[in-house]
């Protein structure tokens, strides 16, 4: 039986999307509390808009000097940034637009690009703004039905280099590339704040979460900060199982 983390189960997805949005801005206040710049790695997929809506929105919005904050990607599609499946087309148009952030404090990662090119230039960025051992601030994960997270996919991670921040990698499972944080990256994070709705979940998360040890079948099971605060919000359909 894995150790239980840190796990909030909400009501309902408009409660944990709530929990989720409070977690954001209490963790980059105190982070800015102490330091000039908050550096904060956004999540893909869908359960971030429902998120967004509520940090663009008063009484959050106004609660967080948002100019301070240096967004980063936890993973992007081999996409241009104007195609619909972009992981930063949902973030800008759903946070980075509506909070007036531009493009100065955003580092994304160029899905447009050759895949392995686009990796080792986010990791370089990753060195020269963080230094020689990167530690963000917060990272933002959600967790797909089969426990992947990020763009760390069952069966995809054993070859990662553990050296590196970002990489890129064919998903078989997606017939396509994509581009991710590394567990390194990760688990080097401050805080690290995992997402997970809905009954299509449930299985994985009992897997992840009270399963045996298994992190290349279910690679949410790589999420642990060496040195950082690790908190799942869940909804009652994705716990259903625990
Ligand atoms: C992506 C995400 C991915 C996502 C999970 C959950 O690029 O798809 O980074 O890891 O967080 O698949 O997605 P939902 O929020 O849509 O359930």
């Amino acid at each position: 039986m894995a150790e239980r983390q840190h796990v909030a189960v909400l009501p309902d997805s408009a409660a944990l999307a709530a929990a989720v949005a409070d977690h954001v801005v209490a963790l980059v206040r105190a982070t800015l509390a102490q330091r000039d710049l908050a550096h904060v790695a956004l999540a893909g997929g869908s359960t971030p808009r429902a998120i967004n809506a509520l940090l663009v929105a008063e009484p959050r919005r106004s609660s967080v000097e948002w100019g301070r904050v240096v967004f980063w990607f936890g993973d992007e599609r081999c996409v241009p940034p104007s195609d619909p499946d972009s992981n930063y087309k949902m973030n800008r148009e759903t946070l980075l637009d509506r909070l007036g952030i531009d493009g100065g404090c955003v580092h994304r990662m160029r899905g447009e690009d050759d895949p392995g090119a686009a990796a080792a230039d986010y990791d370089a960025v990753l060195h020269l703004q963080l230094g020689e051992r990167p530690r963000l601030d917060l990272v933002l994960l959600g967790m797909g039905p089969e426990g992947h997270t990020a763009s760390l996919f069952p069966g995809t991670v054993g070859a990662i280099d553990r050296e590196r921040r970002c990489i890129a990698h064919y998903v078989p499972q997606l017939g396509k590339w994509r581009i991710t944080l590394t567990p390194h990256a990760i688990n080097d994070a401050r805080n690290v704040a995992i997402t997970a709705g809905g009954a299509e979940k449930a299985d994985a998360l009992r897997a992840v979460l009270d399963g045996p040890k298994q992190p290349d079948l279910y690679p949410a099971q790589l999420v642990h900060p060496r040195a950082g605060d690790l908190r799942w919000f869940v909804d009652a359909q994705a716990a259903a199982k625990l």
